[in-house]
Parts: structure tokens; C-alpha cells; sequence
């Protein structure tokens, strides 16, 4: 069904989601092993983050390799053979390098011979970005099948002598397959608001090998390259992060028809339990209806909805016809909020056991 020409309705996007998957690195962070390295401790992290450990990649690993492992696992939970894929899109802001995309890395890696690939950049709000691309290709009929990743590896950007950032973040992966809904069939795209502020960029950000003033390869015989790092106000970009997410839920909610009564799940972006619980508190959602991992696995960035979505799928949480709600929030600044109306996975449905559960394993 073609969006109506506001861009929503009461059915919505003609997209639904048919495949989740994830995998997180082995090595797991604890906050104990944090206090060894910076002035800080556990009892502060849990009280103002409620993070107890996050993932680390192993130093083989790359967004690409773990966005693999993901997207891999969506295939298997879809239950489609991956050459039938006519689109990569990979959200992160930690790729393997300045070029090529990390998407076309995951396209050859998970055999999606004939697909186009493509990375988005929107910090935390990455996937949320790259997912609303890929309705609206899917929609339009110019792709019949996408394959979004959702995959960082925050431990290479972070400044891990900064108490303030290093405790925040960690390395994942999430993917989904986004399919055209069907006639008769539950899973469609609801709703879907993007929004940003470029006047608040210095609130969060991270310098890299373009960032002007870094001395570059070439004339750094001798010095040492610039590196990326994180630079955040934690304090501003948590008020902002509240108002945002709280305001965008709103107003997707109230454009998909619904109310908030109406939403069985909301997926946020996890990048602080307050942030989750505060935004919850005044959207009116009790946290039963709020899915929250970053106590394992810290703020993954652009990965943070699809790991969650995943887990929740795989932990029952989700059945067909389900509104669902995410809401995201990153650097940029930029946010979202999209609802959805869960189209069931496949795998799931037919009661196989699925690249989920195996990623999980
Ligand atoms: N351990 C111990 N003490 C600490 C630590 C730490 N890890 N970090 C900061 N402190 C200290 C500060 O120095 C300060 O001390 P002072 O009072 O002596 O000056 C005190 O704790 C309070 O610091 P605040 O920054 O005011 O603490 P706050 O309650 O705001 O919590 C936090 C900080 C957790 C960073 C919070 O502001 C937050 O979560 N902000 C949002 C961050 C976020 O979500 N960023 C990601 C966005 S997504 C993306 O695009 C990447």
C-alpha cells in the first residue's frame, strides 16, 4: 500500500519488518574493570547510567565483521535466501574506514550478490535513519527486499581516559529485513518522523581524520595522527535527549492513528536507563511496555534499536499485529520515532529456531 500523501495514515508505509538479528563481541566490560582504568566506580555508573558492563570488539573485529554476524542472523530469521537482497544500508559512525562503505562489505559477506549497498551516518539516530530510507525504497517499489544493519564499534572513538564518555558506550550489532507489507497480512510501517539540529552539533561529537586542524597522514611524518574521540555535555544532551524523544513519540503515535495506550512495546535507543525512564514517565508508558538492555550492553550507537528489537523478538515479547515504537536520539543533533506494526518473524512463526536464538547462544 503507497503512503498516503502525508506520509502517514492509518495503515501507513507499505514496508513491514521480516527478519531480526544481532550479535554482540565475546569480551565483556565490566564497570569493575573501568574503575582500574579511570577515577570512577560502580555504585556511580549503575545510579547514573544503569550500565553494569558493555561488549568490546576483539581486535579482529570491525563494524563490518560484526554487522555480518547480525545481518546474518536476520537473513536466517527471515527465512529468504540472501541473493534475493536488492539493498545494504549499514548505520554506523565507527566504520572500518573512511571509504568503502561498510554496507558493501556486509553485502559481499552475507551473499547479496546483485544488491545495492550504502552506509548512513547519524550518530545514535543511525539506524533510525537508515531503517526509514530503506521504507521508503521498499515502498516505492524500487526495492523489493533491504537488509538494514545497524552496527558500531564504539570502543575505537572513545577516549578511555575520559570518565565522563568511556563508561557510556559499547560495540554491537542489529539488522533487520524490511520487506513490501501484504495485503490481508499485519506489518506495516505506521508512522516515521526524522528531525534534527545542527546548531546543537557541538553538544556531542567526535573529531576524525577530516576534522580541520588534524594534521593529516601525509604532513604527520613524525606526529602522531589525530584521533577520533568523543566529546559530549552529558547534561545538555540528556535534557535535549528527554524533550526530543518525548515530543517525537507524541507526535508519531498521534499520527499513526494510535494512542499511547495503543503501543505494546517501545524500543528506544538505550544510551542512559534515566534518559529511558524519564521519556517513559512522561509519554505515559509504563516501563512493562519498555524494552531496556543497556544494563549489558552500554550505548551501542546506532545498533542499540535492532540488538533490543531482536532480544525482545527472541524473548517472546512480540507477537503479529503488535504497535511498536521506537525512538532514537543522537549526535547531530538528531532524533526520531517511528511506530510499527509488528509483522511477526518468520522464523518465529513457523517455531524454528532462528539466527536470534543462535546469536544469543
Ligand atoms: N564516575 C564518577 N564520577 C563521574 C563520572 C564517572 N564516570 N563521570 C562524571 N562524574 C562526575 C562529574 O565530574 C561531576 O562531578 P562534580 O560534581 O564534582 O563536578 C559529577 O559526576 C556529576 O556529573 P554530571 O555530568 O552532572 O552527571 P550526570 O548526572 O549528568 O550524568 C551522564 C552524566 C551519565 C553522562 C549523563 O549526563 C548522560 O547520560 N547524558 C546523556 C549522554 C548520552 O546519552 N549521550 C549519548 C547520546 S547518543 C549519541 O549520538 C552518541
Amino acid at each position: 500500500m503507497a503512503p498516503t500523501a502525508s506520509g502517514h495514515g492509518a495503515t501507513g508505509y507499505g514496508a513491514r519488518i521480516t527478519g531480526v538479528g544481532r550479535y554482540v563481541p565475546e569480551r565483556v566490560m565490566t564497570n569493575a574493570e573501568l574503575e582500574r582504568m579511570v577515577d570512577t566506580n560502580d555504585e556511580w555508573i549503575v545510579e547514573r547510567t544503569g550500565i553494569h558492563e558493555r561488549r568490546i570488539a576483539g581486535p579482529d573485529e570491525t563494524s563490518s565483521t560484526l554487522g555480518t554476524r547480525a545481518g546474518l542472523a536476520a537473513i536466517e530469521s527471515a527465512l529468504i535466501d540472501p541473493a534475493t537482497i536488492d539493498l545494504v544500508i549499514a548505520a554506523t559512525c565507527t566504520p572500518d574506514g573512511m571509504f568503502p562503505a561498510v554496507a558493501t562489505r556486509i553485502q559481499h559477506a552475507v551473499g547479496a550478490g546483485r544488491a545495492g549497498a550504502f552506509d548512513v551516518n547519524a550518530a545514535c539516530n543511525g539506524f533510525m535513519s537508515a531503517l526509514s530510507t530503506a521504507v521508503q525504497f521498499v515502498a516505492a517499489g524500487t526495492s523489493q527486499r533491504a537488509l538494514v544493519v545497524g552496527t558500531e564499534t564504539m570502543s575505537r572513538i572513545v577516549d578511555w581516559t575520559d570518565r565522563g564518555t568511556c563508561v557510556l558506550f559499547g560495540d554491537g550489532a542489529g539488522a533487520v529485513i524490511v520487506e513490501r507489507s501484504v495485503e490481508g497480512e499485519p506489518g506495516h510501517i505506521n508512522a516515521l518522523l526524522l528531525r534534527s539540529d545542527g546548531s546543537q552539533a557541538d553538544l556531542l561529537w567526535a573529531s576524525g581524520p577530516c576534522t580541520p586542524g588534524a594534521p593529516s597522514p601525509s604532513s604527520a611524518l613524525g606526529l602522531a595522527r589525530e584521533e577520533a574521540r568523543i566529546v559530549m555535555d552529558g547534561r545538555s544532551v540528556f535534557r535535549h535527549a528527554v524533550n526530543a524523544l518525548v515530543e517525537t513519540s507524541m507526535e508519531a503515535v498521534t499520527n499513526a492513528g494510535l494512542t499511547v495506550d495503543d503501543i505494546a512495546l517501545c524500543v528506544p535507543h538505550q544510551a542512559n536507563r534515566r534518559i529511558i525512564t524519564a521519556m517513559a514517565d512522561r509519554v505515559g508508558l509504563p516501563m512493562e511496555r519498555v524494552y531496556v538492555n543497556v544494563d549489558r550492553y552500554g550505548n551501542t550507537s546506532s545498533a542499540t534499536i535492532p540488538i533490543a528489537l531482536a532480544e525482545a523478538e527472541a524473548d517472546g515479547r512480540l507477537k503479529p499485529g503488535d504497535r511498536v515504537l521506537f525512538a532514537a536520539f543522537g549526535g547531530g543533533l538528531s532524533w526520531s520515532a517511528m511506530v510499527v506494526e509488528w509483522a511477526g518473524i518468520r522464523a518465529s512463526r513457523a517455531g524454528l529456531p532462528t539466527g536470534i536464538l543462535a546469536a544469543r547462544a
